[in-house]
């Protein structure tokens, strides 16, 4: 029996993904990386530097440490300029209703983000105190796909793996689901996240009965 639910943020309850994906493609045409949406899917879910190094391998150059540094500030600087009106406006369709149902369930629910930015995300969406839980980068050594933020959001709860299950829009995220052997709601497209137990379009179609055992 399920008895909390663990949310990844960018891409699942906001639309944050996308600002991501612009800060990352003004990066990479800084650099002369070629970038695209498939390139971008790699990406999601991975941390700020783990994607930097991603992008700058496919620049064919080579940057020194202090070089990427300065790019990943660059990316953080822009990316929280485009981040910096987001309100309650911005939740996503069924992103609130999702997480009432669940607690009205008397399920938990934890958040498992590896953005640095993911505290100030929730607080500006107005969501911050909907979360037993929070499991950020500071709280991680290993970026998704390893599981390690799906079981310390797990532990955090005080509950096993297998009472918990994850919701996700990225490759990387539903590979780290799998991994700490959760059931792994998918958000967006079967084509892209082809390891997901289940997929939906986006939270607007999230019912918790279609998933509990
Ligand atoms: C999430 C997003 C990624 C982002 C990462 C780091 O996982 O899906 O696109 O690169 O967080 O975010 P940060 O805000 O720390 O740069
Ligand atoms: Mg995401």
């Amino acid at each position: 029996e399920y008895r909390g639910v663990i949310f990844d943020l960018d891409g699942v309850l906001t639309d944050t993904a996308h600002y991501h994906y612009l800060a990352w493609k003004k990066l990479a045409e800084s650099v002369g990386a070629s970038f695209d949406e498939a390139f971008n899917e790699q990406l999601k879910g991975v941390d700020r530097m783990g994607s930097l190094n991603l992008i700058l391998a496919a620049s064919g150059k080579d940057f020194s440490a202090t070089d990427k540094l300065t790019l990943a500030d660059e990316k953080n600087l822009h990316y929280q300029s485009l981040i910096a009106q987001l309100s309650p406006a911005d939740l996503l369709p069924g992103a609130a209703e999702s997480l009432q149902q669940i607690r009205a369930a008397g399920l938990k629910t934890a958040l498992a983000s590896v953005s640095k930015n993911a505290q100030a995300v929730i607080e500006r969406l107005g969501i911050a105190e909907q979360f037993d839980v929070v499991v950020d980068a500071a709280k991680i050594k290993n970026s998704k796909p390893d599981p390690e933020i799906f079981l310390t959001a797990a532990a955090g709860l005080g509950l096993t793996a297998d009472e918990c299950f994850g919701v996700e829009d990225s490759i990387a995220g539903i590979r780290a689901i799998k991994a700490a052997r959760m059931f792994a709601l998918g958000i967006g497209s079967p084509a892209v996240l082809t390891e997901a137990d289940v997929v939906i379009a986006g939270l607007h179609h999230f019912s918790l009965q279609d998933y509990l055992k």
